[in-house]
């Protein structure tokens, strides 16, 4: 069902939809990780990397509030149309723990798609190597930010941190998709021990500059040190936040950040301005 018209007063201009969604499937991937497959075919068509959804995640209606979580892949059928989505989830609170817990027929109510996705390259814009950047749970958009650079003959390669190597993410959707993949851990239980950080500077470092764009979601620390990189090396970065949301509408201002704008500074919304920004737009705090 597509929103009334007077919903258009808070939604942003692109086809929304409120979904009665039925879960197909559960698959745990770790013990605070997990992907939910949804029925949702008019979502997963009007969707675009790096937009979200905003899901219950308990039975009859509690808690109230829904929670906002990046769509990760788009399911398809054997004639390749879209079926449903999948969300890409980690277990930080209630609301997560609560969604964890649901089983196959469980239904859910659904808005979205919602907010901006990440920019695509313009038609015959210069060859550039993209890299996707990315820590902890903040992998979820990114493969299907991969499938559509991909499917229009972008290059792309992927930097995946995570606490420990039970947590990395996303590491056989890249494999799958043929995407170069460099991975970083805190203990160094696999890959790099260190930051994701440190494994993007290694790397554009080697690669002497190249034209290349950056993009990446993750903790608050490691987006502001990817920007850092970015102004260093004067390279376009797009970040996506995934700040704390109540509405998800545009509504409630529980998700502003500081962005520079003509006056000086203004508060967007991550919900509708966002989540992806311009990072030499994003005022770091
Ligand atoms: C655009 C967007 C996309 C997102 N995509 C995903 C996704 O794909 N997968 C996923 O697992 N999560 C995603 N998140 C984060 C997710 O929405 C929160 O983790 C979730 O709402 C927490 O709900 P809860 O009830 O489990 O935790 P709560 O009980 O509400 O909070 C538990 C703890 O987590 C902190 N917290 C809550 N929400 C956030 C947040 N957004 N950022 C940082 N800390 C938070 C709280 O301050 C508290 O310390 C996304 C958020 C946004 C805004
Ligand atoms: S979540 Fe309410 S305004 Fe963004």
């Amino acid at each position: 069902m597509l929103l009334p018209p007077e919903a258009g007063a808070i939604l942003p201009p692109m086809p929304t939809h409120d979904l009665q969604l039925a879960l197909r499937h559960l698959r745990h991937l770790s013990p605070t990780q997990f992907v939910l497959e949804l029925e949702g075919a008019e979502i997963a068509a009007d969707s675009a990397p790096g937009q979200f959804v905003m899901t219950t995640v308990g039975g009859e209606g509690e808690p109230l509030l829904r929670r906002p979580m990046a769509i990760y892949r788009i399911l398809r059928g054997d004639d390749g149309q879209a079926t449903g989505f999948s969300l890409l989830v980690e277990v930080v609170g209630r609301g997560t723990a609560m969604l964890q817990q649901r089983q196959p027929g469980d239904v859910l109510s659904v808005l979205g798609p919602l907010g901006t996705a990440f920019q695509m390259p313009e038609p015959g814009a210069p060859a550039a190597e993209h890299l996707l950047i990315m820590g902890g749970v903040g992998s979820a958009p990114f493969p299907l930010l991969a499938e559509n650079l991909l499917s229009e003959g972008h290059s792309v390669r992927a930097f995946i941190g995570a606490r420990t190597a039970e947590l990395l993410l996303c590491v056989e959707d890249f494999a799958d998709l043929g995407v170069p993949v460099e991975i970083s851990t805190d203990d160094g239980s696999r890959g790099h021990h260190g930051l994701v950080t440190e494994i993007v500077e290694r790397y554009l470092n080697k690669s002497g500059g190249g034209p290349a764009v950056l993009y990446a979601c993750g903790p608050l620390p490691m987006m502001r040190a990817v920007d850092s990189i970015a102004r260093r090396v004067d390279l376009p970065l797009q970040v996506s936040f995934e700040a704390p949301m109540a509405c998800g509408l545009g509504a409630c201002l529980s998700c502003v950040i500081k962005m520079r704008d003509r006056d000086g500074w203004s508060y967007q919304r991550v919900c509708q301005e966002g989540p992806v920004f311009d990072s030499r737009e994003v005022i770091w705090e």
